[in-house]
């Protein structure tokens, strides 16, 4: 099959339990011309060179065209030196250099909402762990690191879901109408962390949102409000949707394989490398869409002609056999773990440290505390997303709530 009914492939709902054989295919392409002109990088080594070449910009016109009209793109969608800029400002409030405690002092946070999910769950019987616990948690962090009132969430969760099926493109449908829906809840979105921040600029305790807010020192700061609007979007729906899925691809993972979760139970201290191959094996973020070249690339025996829109298939890279030895096996104890599940480069995941934690301490308090847990659907129902890729629902029977 050629690489360009491939890609269409992948993307349909139907492959979306198993992608993997279809991104072993592409793989025989590297670097592969789509149907409408497009470019897939699907090997390792070309993503990561990619991921690293200037010459490809994340300021693609179909972006700004599909959020540019009212609101300017948040640093995702920026290139160097404007890029640099406000990740910079954004960075001081969030984790090292700056402020390296950050996300470790919520650890204790962290645990007391794990245990209050857990708590919760009915003593025997049967939970889904997407809306019982893979969900509700990083929502739950990410509110209180940005400090947005919980009670606030339930609308969130809508409009997380209404900004992921936006970015979600489906063969035969125009996707114009998608991202003009996500820029319709990016305004409602807006408006709503605007007032926040009028009504909550001045609290003394206030999260992250009104400390940058309020950061006159810092050189090339402050944030404008408007850059400081986007830029909290970007930080609470990247925050919180591919958390969501790293949980939901763990805990699916470990109870396909009882060995790993059991070794998990009496081995808590192989979290760090346990989610570091989930990274890998199942990433949350499977392929980043429409980058683009601003030259002429040659890459892989292919030139990517300059103005082409690529798509870098991550999850392909991670399963590729030129850089993983047996990349299909579920391995915590490869011995070098180099995966691009927060991509590489200037845009490598801002919430890493973040991601890392959250999942660490989840999972490893879930198989602590669930007695004889069983899949009750496999392979459970995905999300319809290609892109962010995880079950919309795991159900999971059980024994007792240790
Ligand atoms: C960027 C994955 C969690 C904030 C990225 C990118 C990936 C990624 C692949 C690169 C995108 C690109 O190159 O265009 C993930 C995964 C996560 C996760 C798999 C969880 C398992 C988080 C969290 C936060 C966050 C918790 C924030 C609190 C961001 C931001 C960027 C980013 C702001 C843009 C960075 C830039 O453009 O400089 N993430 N992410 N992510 N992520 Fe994450």
């Amino acid at each position: 099959m050629g690489g360009e009914t491939l890609m269409r492939k992948i993307l349909d709902y139907g492959s979306r339990a198993d992608p993997y054989p279809l991104y072993a295919e592409l793989r025989r392409t590297p670097v592969s011309r789509q149907e409408d002109g497009s470019y897939a990088v699907s090997t390792y080594h070309e993503l990561l060179a990619l991921l690293h070449d200037p010459r490809i910009t994340s300021t693609h016109k179909d972006r700004e065209e599909a959020f540019g009209g009212q609101f300017p793109p948040s640093f995702i969608g920026m290139d160097p030196p404007e890029h640099d800029r406000v990740r910079g400002l954004a960075m001081r409030q969030f984790g090292p250099p700056h402020s390296p405690h950050r996300i470790h002092d919520m650890r204790g946070e962290m645990e007391a909402t794990i245990r209050e999910l857990i708590d919760a769950f009915p003593a025997g019987g049967e939970i889904d762990v997407v809306d019982a616990f893979a969900y509700p948690f990083p929502v739950t962090v990410i509110c209180r690191l940005l400090g947005v009132p919980h009670e606030d969430e339930p609308k969130f969760r809508t409009w997380a879901d209404e900004l992921v099926a936006s970015i979600d493109p489906r063969p035969g449908e125009d996707p114009s109408v998608r991202l003009r829906e996500g820029a319709e809840t990016r305004r409602e979105l807006a408006l709503y962390i605007n007032d926040l921040i009028e009504n909550g600029a001045g609290r003394s305790d206030g999260g992250m949102l009104f400390r940058l807010a309020a950061d006159h020192d810092a050189e090339g700061g402050p944030l404008s409000r408007v850059e400081l609007v986007v830029t909290a979007i970007l930080l609470l729906i990247a925050g919180h949707e591919t958390t969501v899925n790293l949980i939901a691809n763990g805990v699916l993972t470990l109870l396909r394989r009882p060995d790993q979760w059991e070794r998990l139970r009496r081995e808590p201290e192989i979290a760090p490398r346990l989610v570091e191959e989930l990274l890998r094996f199942e990433p949350p973020a499977q392929i980043i869409l429409q980058r683009g070249a601003l030259a002429d690339i040659e890459i892989g025996g292919v030139t990517i002609p300059e103005g082409s829109v690529v798509a870098m298939v991550l999850a392909s890279g991670n399963r590729d056999p030129k850089r993983f030895t047996d990349p299909d096996e579920f391995d915590p104890d490869r011995p070098d773990i180099e995966h691009l599940g927060f991509g590489s480069g200037v845009h490598s995941c801002f919430g890493a440290p973040l991601a890392r934690l959250e999942a660490q301490i989840a999972l490893t308090q879930l198989v602590r505390r669930l007695d004889n847990p069983r899949l009750l659907a496999d392979p459970p129902p995905y999300r319809s997303s290609a892109v962010l890729r995880g079950p919309r629902h795991l159900p999971v029977a059980f024994d007792r709530v240790l």
